[in-house]
């Protein structure tokens, strides 16, 4: 049993493969939390001090002791209104106007398999895989319900942790914030590691101290964001990339969010993730319900490596869904860099003939097919097919490109309206703005109210308009500008950012099951929704808008730390690059764009040399033949980009048979002078024999991960290596 309840201690106690972790009801009915990490055995509770703190107020139920304190003890769940004054994972302003929700246990229910969260991404697991707690909590005096939700993968080591809010009260109440994970650590020092960036550079890595104050990262933008990614770490000082111990708290959400870290007066450390506060004042009436999305927990004693493989894991096989989970994804040539607007159906289907000629699968007509829109000015919100433009109805089309043995796929943007649009004029309603003011443009576009149902259900109906026109097998989702003016005519505007995204992941809900063998690719200006929420609708999303190889090793590097491969949209573009001016061969830009799991072209093949075309067949060939290895193995990063001279990966499939090592040399000083590097490989058997066949040498899996192996020395700009091995017995 993963979970377990100790009657006469009230401790529950969550076992996975190699974690722990504890937590008790009180004599008071409060929950704290006791213990998470390593495996330990026994009751933790020993753990916790009682002190005479000053300042820090007891409860009425500690009577005359003055050494109970919610400001000093451990907690499962903190609220605003106990005496507690670090940060809240819940505050509730109630009816009689107070911020106040004083939380006790009412009773539990540990169940088999894991639980679901209607209406919002979750990870799913069988029966047999995982266990689901559920602890009721109550606010006796405003009728304020919290069920916390516990979904314990034991082989993964992971954790889920979601909540549900209710109010049984007779009153409104307002939920002003509300996380859905909160991690006390009694002692120790730890570092965050959050991965920050912008628009064409998401996710850069960042390791800082938490110290005494609070800190935040998060989200005001409606969207999880290119700033920050909703996903950090929490590492002991000496923990590493192999070794040390580290936690988890990724959340499975697309909206604004918010994580917290704090040391407090006590050396005592609280991280919380959830719900954005900013812009969120959820008013709940009698009876209603609000889900806080899902936290997905990990705790890893073999450094950042250790918990990346298992949340790649999780995500892949728990988290992303549909016929493309796990399985090769067609290669892809994308219009967008190719002719950005200016295209018509003949140079679509010219580009379906250069991607027959090269064994590109699947052609993808980008942004500029429907209404009049000829640049980004317009049209947003009128998905009808511009047959002017493309000569031909989107029906011929595809037919003349699935008839030279290449899919289709197209782009769209449902979320957003143009001023310029006849949606708009039809309907300014459905528009997101505060009457009286003027809005804030951003790509001179605006935001339908998705919160409103309404106004989805035209627009799928609309979508499904064109997607019903042919055989449509992909359909990249964009969304190309962060949320403002926040408002709707159907609701309080403190309930719409979250509204609006349970409003997106409906819609996705809805193509799923209409277009169940469809590919979908999630896309935000790039990675600016790069998050665990739209994996369970997209398994893959496009990286980013910059395609530049070399700012692609940093974007993709910090992408590794939490998502697979599998879920990285990765493309060759053309050179010079497009976003910073770069010329970089078209090896290494093909070496960069197949450490995604969604490998394609971003150019016009046309524009290639007979020398080119060849070596992008040869790039395909390659691709195809590792990519079960990239989608499904154990991913390694071999040296960081930020600091090392060369960048490295490689994937390993589960029975350390197969591997494939990457190496981008970054920083060259002088070819035959440089110090020589060696790349130490990891994940393989020690005692096995590996075959490099190209390079015709062979190695024991012990000598390639202790004293690795030294790279060439090669003239030129970012030269690059793919070294693929396999175990031989013979
Ligand atoms: C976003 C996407 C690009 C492209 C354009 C089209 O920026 O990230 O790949 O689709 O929109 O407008």
């Amino acid at each position: 049993m993963a979970i377990n309840y100790h009657e006469t201690s009230h401790i529950f106690i969550l076992n996975t493969k190699n974690t722990t972790y504890q937590m008790k009801v009180d004599a008071f009915g409060f929950l704290l939390h006791l213990y998470y990490g390593a495996g330990v055995s026994g009751s933790m509770d020993y753990l916790l001090t009682y002190l005479d703190r000053g300042f820090s107020g007891n409860p009425a139920d500690a009577g005359m002791d003055r050494t109970y304190s919610m400001d000093a003890l451990p907690q499962e769940y903190p609220t605003q209104g106990t005496g507690d004054y670090r940060s809240s994972a819940l505050v509730i302003h109630n009816g009689d106007g107070s911020d106040c929700c004083d939380l006790r246990y009412v009773s539990h229910e540990i169940r088999e398999g894991k639980y679901d969260l209607v209406g919002l991404p979750a990870v799913f697991a069988g029966e047999d895989e995982a266990q689901t707690l559920e602890i009721l909590l109550e606010d006796s005096v405003s009728g304020v319900r919290v069920r916390l939700l516990y979904g314990v993968l034991e082989e993964l080591d992971i954790i889920t942790r979601s909540v549900k809010i209710s109010n049984l009260g007779s009153e409104d109440v307002i939920v002003e914030k509300a996380a859905c994970a909160c991690l006390d650590f009694l002692s120790g020092s730890y570092d965050m590691v959050n991965f920050y960036g912008r628009h064409v550079m998401e996710r850069s890595f960042q390791r800082r101290e938490i110290v005494h104050g609070a800190f935040t990262i998060g989200s005001r933008r409606g969207a999880s964001s290119h700033q920050y990614n909703p996903a950090v770490i929490i590492a002991r000082k000496d923990t590493t990339e192999d070794a040390g111990g580290c936690y988890g708290m990724m959340f499975v959400y697309s909206g604004s969010f918010l994580c917290e870290a704090e040391k407090d007066q006590f050396d005592q450390t609280r991280v919380l993730m959830g719900l954005q506060s900013d812009l969120f004042h959820y008013t709940l009436e009698r009876g209603e319900v609000l889900t806080v999305p899902e936290t997905v927990l990990c705790y890893s004693d073999e450094g950042f490596a250790g918990l990346s493989n298992r949340y790649h894991r999780c995500i892949r096989e728990h988290l992303c869904r549909g016929k493309y989970g796990q399985i090769p994804r067609p290669v892809l040539l994308n219009s967008w860099e190719a002719f950005y607007f200016d295209f018509n159906g003949e140079k679509i289907c010219k580009l379906a003939e250069e991607a027959a000629a090269l064994g590109i699968d699947m052609v993808v007509m980008d942004d500029g097919w429907f209404g009049k829109r000829e640049d980004d000015n317009s049209s947003l919100g009128d998905w009808q097919v511009n047959e002017e433009k493309l000569g031909c109805t989107l029906g011929e089309l595809i037919e003349r490109i699935n008839s030279l043995g290449v899919k289709f796929g197209i782009w769209i943007e449902p979320e957003m309206i143009s001023e310029d649009s006849e949606l708009c004029r039809t309907h300014p309603e459905w528009v997101m703005r505060i009457p009286g003011r003027k809005p804030v443009y951003a790509r001179n576009q605006l935001v339908l109210d998705f919160s409103r149902s309404e106004v989805r259900d035209y627009i799928f109906g609309q979508i499904c308009g064109v997607l019903d026109q042919g055989n449509v097998e992909y359909v990249k989702w964009d969304m190309n500008r962060s949320i403002s003016d926040i408002y709707s005519q159907e609701r309080s505007a403190g309930k719409v950012t979250h509204d609006y995204v349970l409003g997106v992941y409906e819609f996705l809900e809805k193509l799923m099951a209409r277009y169940p063998d469809m590919l979908i690719e999630g896309c935000c200006g790039g990675g600016g929704r790069f998050d665990a929420g739209m994996m369970y609708y997209t398994p893959q999303i496009w990286c980013s808008d910059n395609t530049d190889a070399l700012d692609r090793l940093k974007i993709q590097y910090g992408t590794s730390f939490f998502y697979p491969a599998s879920t990285v949209g990765a493309h060759v573009s053309a050179a010079p690059n497009h976003q910073t001016g770069r010329s970089i061969s078209l090896h290494t830009r093909g070496v960069v764009a197949m450490a995604g799991g969604g490998f394609g072209y971003e150019l016009d093949p046309d524009k290639m040399t007979a020398a080119e075309k060849n070596e992008v067949r040869e790039q395909i060939a390659q691709y195809k033949k590792y990519a079960p290895l990239l989608l499904t193995g154990d991913y390694y990063r071999l040296s960081s980009p930020f600091t090392d001279v060369y960048t490295a990966w490689m994937s390993v499939s589960q029975d350390g048979g197969e591997a494939l090592v990457s190496v981008v040399m970054t920083l060259q000083n002088g070819t035959n002078n440089m110090p020589t590097s060696y790349v130490k490989l990891k994940g393989l058997c020690r005692d096995a024999v590996y075959e490099d066949r190209k390079a015709g040498r062979r190695y024991y899996g012990s000598a390639l991960m202790e004293a690795g192996l030294p790279l060439p020395s090669e003239l030129g700009e970012y030269p690059s290596y793919q070294i693929a091995l396999n175990i031989v017995t013979d």
